[in-house]
């Protein structure tokens, strides 16, 4: 099933723990976790600290996307935050195996990101036993961004790939996803679908959640 979730980016962070109450009353299952450093990315966010704090708050799957140089230092501290998946950037990696074998070392999910700029093929040699794939569809850094449309080719690659090599990750969707597009990037292939800004800046956050679901649901159905 395609599965929403809800970035706490755009999230009143003073607020943090109705923000998410709202989105799982409205069916999320998993809240989207953004760390950033301000080197890979021009922006700073938060640490472990936050993602303790959050997970003692809710019971939801808690997916950490890890935009920092170096992630493999601080694979461990995210794990005992209470992570249950972490996502490393390609482009932070210079040995992508063995990061991703460190997370799945620690009895949890292990994805790899690929900025708009890089290629599927990048990620080619690490298909047959990663977790799931993450597709930016815009340069990280900030909520708020125009999807990328050339984005949907690289779903649809990676969704043939998947086929061809009789694998079934998840393909992981980040960056200006709304209602108005969510249906067109579904039927694409993307599995988990992150959106920030139009949750957390819509009046009823865990009711365009539903909404989403509702549009993911009828778009699975169409899938090219
Ligand atoms: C951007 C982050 C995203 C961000 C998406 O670098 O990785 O997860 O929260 O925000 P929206 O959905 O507003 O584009
Ligand atoms: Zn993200």
């Amino acid at each position: 099933m395609v599965q929403i979730l809800p970035s706490l980016l755009s999230a009143d962070f003073a607020r943090l723990a109705q923000e998410i109450t709202s989105v799982e009353a409205g069916g999320a299952s998993m809240l989207h976790l953004d760390v950033m450093d301000g080197h890979f990315v021009p922006n700073i966010t938060f640490g472990t600290p936050v993602v303790e704090s959050i997970r003692a708050a809710t019971d939801l799957k808690l997916d950490v996307h890890l935009m920092i140089e170096h992630p493999e230092r601080f694979i461990r501290d995210f794990v005992r935050a209470g992570a249950d998946s972490i996502s490393v950037h390609r482009e932070t990696c210079a040995h992508l195996h063995g990061t991703l074998r460190m997370i799945q070392a620690e009895g949890i999910l292990a994805g790899v990101v690929i900025n708009p700029a890089t290629p599927v093929i990048a990620i080619e040699e690490v298909l047959d036993f990663v977790d799931f794939v993450l597709v930016m569809s815009v340069n990280p850094g900030f909520g708020g961004q125009q999807f990328i449309p050339r984005t949907l080719a690289k779903i649809l690659e990676l969704q043939r790939r998947r086929r061809e090599l009789g694998l079934n990750f998840p393909i992981e969707i980040d960056g200006g996803v709304n209602l108005q597009n969510l249906a067109e990037i579904v039927r694409a292939g993307a599995d988990w679908i992150v959106a920030g800004s139009s949750v957390f800046h819509s009046d009823d956050p865990g009711l365009t959640v539903r909404q989403m679901q509702e549009l993911a649901r009828e778009a699975t159905a169409i899938r090219v």
